[in-house]
C-alpha cells in the first residue's frame, strides 16, 4: 500500500553549508560488485521497498558505511564507471543509494543488471564474470525530470499515534539532516527522528493538515 501525499500544506527548506574540504564532488577510486539475487533491491536498508525497483529503472546501489552514513546517504546519486578500458564504457552508470552493504571490499554492491550496464556493448557478460571490478565514482546531483519531491507515508506509520514518512524524488545533491512537523498554519514545530534508513518518525504527531520543514545540507 502506498499512500502518497503530493503536497502537504506547506514546505520550508533550509540549507546549511558544510566546510568546503568535504569535497562532495571529488572523484574517488574504489571497487564495485553485484548481488547474485535480484530481490535484494526490494529489501534495502533505506526502506524504499518498491520505490527502489522503479526509481531510475531500478538502478540502485547498496553503499558502504562511509557513503550510507546510518541512513543520511539514502537517496544520494552517484556516477560510477569501471576503469578497465577494454571492457568498460567511459560514461558508466548513475545510481541511487537504497541500501547498506557490510561488504568491506567494495563501496557499492549493485543489481547485476545495473552492474552490467557499465560495460561497453557486448562486453557485459565478460564484466559480470569478473565479479568485482575497479571503479571511479563521484557524487552527482539527483535529477527527476517531471517529478516533484514526494512525501510517502511509511508502512510502519500508525496515525494518529505514530507518524512515519519518507521523502522520495529528492533532487539535487543534498542530505536531509532534520525534519520538523507542525499543524498547517501553526508555528508549534515538533521534530521527527530518523527511524531507520530514509524513514523519519515521531510519536503523537500533530493532527489535521500538516506542514513539514526540512533542514538539508548543500554540497
Ligand atoms: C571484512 O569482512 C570479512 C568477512 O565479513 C572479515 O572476515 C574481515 O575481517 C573484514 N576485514 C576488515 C578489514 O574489516
Ligand atoms: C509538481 O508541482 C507543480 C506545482 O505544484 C505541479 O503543477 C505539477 O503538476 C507537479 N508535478 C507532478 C508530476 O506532480
Amino acid at each position: 500500500m502506498e499512500l502518497k501525499i503530493l503536497c502537504c500544506a506547506g514546505w520550508i527548506l533550509m540549507f546549511i553549508f558544510p566546510p568546503v574540504f568535504c569535497c562532495d564532488r571529488c572523484l574517488h577510486k574504489s571497487k564495485v560488485s553485484y548481488y547474485s539475487s535480484s530481490e535484494a533491491v526490494n529489501v534495502g536498508a533505506c526502506g524504499y521497498e518498491s520505490f527502489a525497483s522503479t526509481v531510475k529503472n531500478g538502478d540502485v546501489a547498496a553503499a558502504s558505511a562511509k557513503i550510507y552514513r546510518e541512513g543520511v546517504g539514502c537517496g544520494g546519486c552517484y556516477q560510477i564507471r569501471c576503469t578497465d578500458p577494454k571492457i568498460c564504457s567511459k560514461s558508466g552508470i548513475k545510481v541511487v543509494v537504497s541500501d547498506f552493504t557490510q561488504n568491506n571490499q567494495t563501496d557499492f554492491v549493485l543489481p547485476s543488471r545495473t552492474f552490467s550496464k557499465m560495460a561497453q556493448p557486448k562486453k557485459s557478460s565478460k564484466l559480470l564474470k569478473m565479479g568485482i571490478v575497479d571503479i571511479e565514482y563521484k557524487r552527482i546531483p539527483c535529477e527527476y525530470p517531471g517529478q516533484n519531491m514526494t512525501v510517502k507515508i511509511d508502512k510502519i506509520s500508525n496515525y494518529p499515534y505514530f507518524l512515519a514518512v519518507q521523502f522520495l524524488y529528492q533532487g539535487g545533491q543534498t542530505d536531509i539532516v532534520l525534519v520538523d512537523v507542525a499543524q498547517a498554519g501553526s508555528s508549534n514545530w515538533k521534530y521527527m527522528t530518523r527511524n531507520h534508513g530514509a524513514v523519519w518518525s515521531m510519536q503523537q504527531p500533530p493532527m489535521g493538515p500538516l506542514s513539514l520543514r526540512l533542514l538539508v545540507t548543500s554540497g
